[in-house]
C-alpha cells in the first residue's frame, strides 16, 4: 500500500492505495463518486470515463498511483448544482434510455467539445466513437451535443444549430 494524493473536482484527496489498483476503484470505493460506472473493466466500453487534463480517459484501465493532473468526474460538472451545458443538453433530448452508459457519453462528450466547440456531424461520431451504448442511443447523443454545442458559443441553445 501507498499514500497517493489525487485533485478530483478540485479537491485534493489522499487515500493509501495498492499501486496495481484502477482509479474506477478509488473514485467509487474512496471517494464515494458514483459517476464513473464499471461496464466491461478492459478500457473498451467507455462506462468509466473522467476527464484527466481536458482528455477523455478510461479510469478502469488507469493506474492511480500514476495519474497526474486534474481530474474531473460527472459529479464536477456541476459542482453547486447548477448543471453544465451538456447535462441540459442531455435532458433537453432525453438521450438515456436503461442510462448505464450515459456517464461515459456526457464525459466523452464533455472533453470533445471543450477541445472543439464547433465540431462537424464527422468530428462528432469520430470523436464518440469509442463510447459503446447497448441502447443504440447514439442520434440522441448526436443531437444532444449539436444543442450543447450551440449553447457554449452562444450562450442560448440554438434551434436551427440542433436541427442541422
Ligand atoms: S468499464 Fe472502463 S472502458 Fe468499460
Ligand atoms: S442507454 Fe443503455 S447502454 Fe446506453
Amino acid at each position: 500500500m501507498s499514500l497517493v494524493t489525487l485533485r478530483v473536482n478540485g479537491t485534493e484527496h489522499t487515500v493509501d492505495v495498492d499501486p496495481s489498483t484502477r482509479l474506477l476503484y478509488v473514485l467509487r470505493n474512496d471517494l464515494g463518486l458514483r459517476g464513473p460506472r464499471f461496464g466491461c473493466g478492459l478500457g473498451q466500453c467507455g462506462a468509466c470515463t473522467v476527464i484527466i487534463d481536458g482528455v477523455a480517459t478510461r479510469s478502469c484501465t488507469t493506474l492511480t498511483s500514476r495519474v497526474q493532473g486534474e481530474i474531473t468526474t460527472l459529479e464536477g460538472l456541476s459542482p453547486d448544482g447548477d448543471l453544465d451545458p451538456v447535462q441540459l443538453a442531455w435532458i433537453e433530448e432525453q438521450v438515456p434510455q436503461c442510462g448505464f452508459c450515459q456517464n461515459g457519453q456526457i464525459m466523452t462528450a464533455k472533453a470533445l467539445l471543450d477541445r472543439n466547440p464547433d465540431p462537424t456531424d464527422e468530428e462528432i461520431r469520430t470523436g464518440m466513437q469509442r463510447a459503446l451504448c447497448r441502447c443504440m442511443t447514439y442520434y440522441r447523443v448526436q443531437a444532444a451535443i449539436k444543442r450543447a454545442a450551440a449553447t457554449m458559443r452562444q450562450g442560448a441553445p440554438d434551434a436551427e444549430e440542433t436541427a442541422r
